[in-house]
């Protein structure tokens, strides 16, 4: 069901928003200022583009958004880090997870297809866009940090 595909999405949205801004805060190393900006790039434009509209979407679809730690921790997909990773770890976990969230997002873009909610699966191919070129700008970090 799409209005539950989207809880999870939300949930899922705000886990990787926190967990780049965690990495913003804490990572260190030669890399430090560039991924410092480079991480608040990422949590900005998820947070700025995704996060409302997935939540009022949800309404649209006459449901409840969830909106706590608790619940969003019970229906993320993306689990949190405790600890603080070296940079390049911080790097390859964000590559892993933004890949489950498109994962996520071609699921709920089928489940909007079936459900003939055209606009939503506009809004669910503009986030497969926008993450498939974060996944692109990842790869291309680890590979200057390789070796
Ligand atoms: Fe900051």
């Amino acid at each position: 069901m799409l209005a539950d595909d989207l809880k999870t999405l939300l949930a899922t949205e705000y886990a990787f928003v926190i967990k780049t801004q965690f990495f913003h805060w804490n990572v260190e190393g030669s890399d430090f200022y560039q991924l410092h900006k480079f991480f608040n790039k990422i949590y900005e434009e998820v947070y700025d583009n995704s996060i409302d509209r997935t939540a009022e979407y949800i309404r649209t679809l006459d449901e409840y958004t969830p909106g706590s730690f608790e619940r969003f921790g019970e229906l993320s997909v993306i689990t949190g880090q405790l600890r603080v990773p070296r940079a390049r770890l911080m790097l390859e976990e964000l590559l892993a997870d933004n890949q489950t969230l498109i994962d996520l997002l071609n699921h709920c873009f089928d489940s909007a297809e079936a459900e003939h909610q055209e606009g939503i699966a506009n809004f669910l191919a503009e986030r497969i866009d926008a993450h498939s070129k974060w996944g692109w700008q990842i790869k291309s970090f680890l590979k200057e940090n390789r070796g």
